[in-house]
């Protein structure tokens, strides 16, 4: 979501850089207005690039998205991924699943994108045995260390692992943080030192966006 981007760096480089941002298809726009209109937080556009920059760099060919929400992320990594690949995602919230589903379904990715429906720590316990190759962490910010723990055995050699909003609209790792945010910032702060510190990963955290974790299994 965008204000919190525009937190991270200063206003006049977020406002310069939106005029990079790549341009989107009529699908991704109205999705992107959906969001706006009924406060959906999607990916924002240049984290979208990122995962597309990535995953064509990566070419895997199972990839789990950790928050579905409408759909939005979920489409951009089966397009970047091509034929071959299939996503899993997951949402918590049945409403919303059928929202992805339909727009996942006006993408023509219905046979590459697979939406549960279900808690993210119960999907994650039941699918991590099949290898994966790219994982997306985009969902609850207090189990991001946990989602860390549940998949980094499925994740393979040189697989990534990319988890949005590390930063939290710059909170973690401010000394004052608001009360009604300091179990969430205290919980990031955990996870970047957990990736980041990782036996099994080379990690690290952009300033980009609400903040942008990127690691890769050794
Ligand atoms: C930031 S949004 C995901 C955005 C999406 N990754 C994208 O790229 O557009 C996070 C989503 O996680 C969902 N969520 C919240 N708690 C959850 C849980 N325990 N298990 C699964 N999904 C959950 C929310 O309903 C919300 O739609």
């Amino acid at each position: 979501m965008k204000g919190n981007s525009d937190a991270i760096i200063q206003a006049h480089v977020a406002t310069y850089l939106g005029t990079l941002e790549a341009p989107r298809d009529a699908l991704l726009a109205k999705m992107e207005a959906h969001a706006e209109r009924e406060n959906q937080p999607i990916s924002d556009p240049e984290v979208a690039t990122l995962l597309r920059i990535l995953v064509h760099a990566t070419q895997p060919t199972h990839l789990v998205e950790v928050g579905t929400n409408i759909g939005y992320g979920a489409i951009v990594l089966a397009r970047a991924a091509g034929e071959k690949a299939h996503v899993d995602t997951v949402e918590l919230r049945p409403n919303i699943v059928a929202i992805a589903r339909g727009y996942v379904e006006e993408a023509g990715l219905s046979s590459r994108v697979t939406v549960h429906e279900a808690d993210a720590l119960s999907f994650l316990k039941a699918r991590c045995a099949k290898p994966v190759q790219f994982a997306y962490i985009d969902c609850v910010k207090e189990d991001y260390a946990a989602y860390l723990d549940l998949l980094a055995p499925a994740m393979t050699k040189g697989g990534l692992i990319v988890a949005d909003n590390v930063l939290w609209r710059g909170m973690v790792g401010q000394a004052d943080v608001p009360e009604k945010e300091r179990v969430r910032a205290t919980a990031l702060a955990a996870f970047n030192a957990k990736l980041t510190k990782h036996a099994d990963f080379t990690a690290t955290v952009l300033p980009f966006g609400d903040g942008v974790a990127v690691a890769t299994k050794h």
